[in-house]
């Protein structure tokens, strides 16, 4: 499990994160949600230990690990620009980590970490040969090799769309599933975060505005910034609304926004 206990950040003076408490359970997907600027990449680098905080803890498995350093953290990210290597070819960007640590990953786990996400066919291509899914899916089987204990990625399906954009979720979604991996995602998508994780977190101003299941954040909505920000975006929407409302409840959805 990962607890985040009063974690407090800020830059300058101004305070970033203010009072973030949550606990995340072994092998869940969790979303963090909020507009442009509320501090959803900030609290990802400081469980990823990129940035360190002025106060309160973050433990995993019951070890406070705030003042552990990343590399010891055991926790990986995938950056939004995917950071690959462009003079190596795809099979090289997704071993490069192993090269001085040959024996975290087997050659079958690496192999078959190549089929799960589809690569076979471009291990040989270099990276400018690739479409963006594709590079997507590089960058996660880079990551995955590694065998991180906690699986970060930030807004990893903002530069894709349609069919390719389902594709890369329903791969985040299995991975987190077969490999029983935490996996926290940032994204400024409500329906992204509705449809891909098992809890979302909403962020406001650097505080936390509601966390909890989807059918239970379209359900019972805390407050009106939880209404009116994630609601009402997902009723321009509408085409794709239908999907998460399984159970028949459209129109007690529809009278709590209106
Ligand atoms: N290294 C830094 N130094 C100073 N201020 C920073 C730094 N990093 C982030 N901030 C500030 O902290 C606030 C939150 O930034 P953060 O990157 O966490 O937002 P975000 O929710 O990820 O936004 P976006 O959706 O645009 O990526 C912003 O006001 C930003 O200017
Ligand atoms: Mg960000």
């Amino acid at each position: 499990m990962l607890e985040i206990k009063n974690l407090k950040k800020s830059y300058d003076g101004v305070t970033i994160l203010h009072d973030i408490n949550l606990a995340i359970d072994d092998g869940e997907i969790v979303s963090i949600l909020g507009p442009s600027g509320c501090g959803k990449t900030t609290l990802l680098n400081l469980v990823l230990g990129l940035a360190d905080a002025d106060e309160g803890e973050i433990l995993f498995q019951g070890e406070n690990v705030l003042n552990v350093p990343m590399e010891q953290r055991g926790f990986n990210i995938v950056f939004q620009d995917y950071a690959l290597f462009p003079n190596l070819n795809v099979y090289k960007n997704i071993t490069y980590g192993l090269r001085n640590n040959p024996s975290i990953s087997t050659r079958q786990e690496v192999e078959d970490l190549i089929d799960l996400l589809g690569l076979r066919e471009h291990l040989d291509k270099k990276i400018e040969q690739l479409s963006g899914g594709q590079k997507q899916r590089v960058a996660l089987a880079r990551t995955m090799v590694m065998k991180p204990k906690i699986l970060l990625l930030d807004e990893p399906l903002s530069a894709l769309d349609g069919v390719i954009k389902e594709s890369i979720k329903a791969k985040i979604k299995q991975i987190a599933r077969d490999y029983h991996l935490t996996t926290i995602i940032v994204t400024h998508d409500p329906e992204e975060a509705l449809t891909l994780s098992d809890k979302v977190l909403i962020i406001q101003n650097g505080t936390i505005s509601q966390y909890g299941k989807p059918d239970d954040i379209i359900q019972k909505p805390e407050n009106d910034f939880v209404k009116e920000f994630i609601l009402n975006q997902l009723l321009i929407k509408k085409n794709n609304i239908f999907t998460l409302f399984r159970q028949g409840n459209e129109p007690k959805i529809a009278a709590q926004v209106g």
